[in-house]
């Protein structure tokens, strides 16, 4: 029987993710859409996971625009975005009027596909996201946060399967953000899966430990109905599986994906050019692309070593790398085997660098590693052992319902705290996610807009001379 395997592209959202910490702009990005449009994917993956964050922090961008401008251009292909369930595209958890919001603008602006996924795979977290999605009748693709550890048996996954499939999941994703699944592992869980549900199943893995390709290959032998892929330029090492690979491994086999190698090939002379910019300026480190096989002991999601490691280069502590990689596994057993994924892979890492950095464990300790041992960010895999509980929070109370429900509305009192500087309806939830961040971003933009005023003036006056 011939099954065409479909494809994701994710060179303009994780690939870069991975790769360059996200630093790809707009302008980057804009002039090659509607080439990726031809390509036939089954959807490009083009908004969410850090670009929101990095339009407004780094790049000065509305990452709203950029949703846009791409929509504008990517005509036929479904644009698919990752969602962090309650936490949105932030860190921490946001109520459930905010979500719902979120997700009505991030379909009113053009995503087709939501992934949604939550750090603790606590699926509470994700049920607001989900009703959110169907309510505007985009898909839901529920992701599974792949983690390796005693609890994370293929009986756990099952459960989460079912679970999703009962709030309304429309396809399932094994999240592989690390590059942990091996392929025969691959094989068992998806033919698990598949026994249990007909929802497709889709694979996201990376090429950290340099599983991927061959994880994928047992995973469409198993009945993967998608695979995420990078176009070459922007593929491997820390990012996922190049995408002309696969189409040429795949061609003339019963999983042909029928996609045109000619126009890949077309577009990746394209981020060819990028790629070699980034190298130049040093943000594409190409010690990225080694494999790493200790990288199988610490469990580290592609972003997050290259977000270490510019984060240790700034200290000028690159020598702490190691032992900042070795601190990683013993800080996520404290936390009762959490995956590490955004944000828990961020809160994970800056403690883990603390322990580190002061030269003892726990010393200084961040605010958010104390919420989630309170239980705010939902419910750990297995139950925080008591010493490690009394060391972190003391005898400070711990919850056990969804996080969320503890939020009262927030989004009117947002909406009044940023008005003076809304533009359009969806900056109160840039206000609502990144606070002075986005107030900075604001801020730039108004002054943009005055100067671009005043240049018209400007010119005005030279024509017009008093
Ligand atoms: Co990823």
């Amino acid at each position: 029987m011939v099954k065409k395997i479909k494809i994701t592209e994710t060179i303009i959202r994780d690939g870069q993710q991975s790769l360059i910490a996200t630093r790809m702009t707009t302008d980057e990005i804009l002039p090659i859409i509607s080439l990726l449009d031809k390509v036939g994917y089954h959807s490009i993956e083009a908004w969410g996971g850090a670009t929101y964050d990095s339009c407004l922090r780094f790049l000065n961008e509305d990452p709203w625009e950029r949703l846009r401008k791409i929509k504008n251009k990517a005509k036929n292909t479904p644009l698919q975005m990752l969602f962090r369930g309650q936490n949105a595209l932030g860190y921490r958890h946001y109520s459930d009027d905010v979500i719902e919001y979120f997700v009505q603008r991030c379909v009113a602006n053009g995503v087709n596909i939501l992934r949604i996924f939550d750090a603790l795979n606590d699926v509470r977290n994700l049920k607001t996201a989900v009703l959110a999605t169907k309510k505007e009748n985009a898909h839901v693709q529920a992701a599974i946060s792949y983690t390796t550890s005693p609890v994370h048996n293929i009986e756990y996954f099952i459960n989460l399967t079912k679970e999703f499939e009962e709030i309304g999941a429309d396809s399932i994703c094994i999240k592989d953000m690390s590059g942990l699944l091996k392929p025969d592992i691959a094989y068992d869980l998806i033919t698990e899966i598949k026994k249990i549900t007909k929802l497709p199943i889709q694979i996201h893995s990376h090429c950290t430990s340099g599983y991927a390709p061959i994880t994928y290959w047992k995973a469409i032998e198993a009945g993967s109905d998608v695979v995420d892929c990078a176009l070459s330029p922007f593929s491997l090492g820390t990012s996922q599986p190049s995408t002309e690979t696969i189409v040429a491994a795949l061609k003339d086999s019963k999983y042909d994906t029928d996609l045109d190698i000619n126009i890949l090939s077309e577009i990746s002379d394209y981020f060819q050019k990028l790629r070699k910019k980034y190298i130049k300026s040093g943000l594409l480190d190409t010690n990225l692309f080694g494999i790493d096989i200790n990288m199988l002991k610490y469990q580290v999601p592609g972003g997050m070593i290259s977000n270490l490691n510019s984060q240790l280069k700034e200290q000028s502590k690159e020598d702490k790398l190691q032992e900042v990689f070795e601190e990683i596994p013993k800080i996520r057993e404290d936390l009762g085997f959490i995956p590490l994924v955004t944000p828990t892979s961020q809160i994970v890492g800056n403690q883990a660098v603390l322990n580190i950095i002061t030269g003892e464990r726990y010393k200084i300790v961040t605010k958010e590693i104390k919420e989630i041992v309170r239980g705010r960010y939902g419910k750990t895999p297995i139950k925080i052992k008591n010493p490690i509980v009394k060391k972190i929070i003391g005898d400070n109370e711990i919850i056990s319902c969804r996080p969320a429900d503890l939020l009262k509305a927030e989004l009117d009192s947002f909406k009044h705290e940023i008005k003076e500087f809304i533009e359009q309806e969806e900056d109160v939830l840039s206000y609502a996610l990144f606070g002075q961040v986005a107030k900075k971003f604001f801020e730039f933009r108004r002054a943009q807009k005055y100067k671009i005023d005043k240049d018209l003036v400007n010119m005005e006056d030279q024509t017009h001379p008093i």
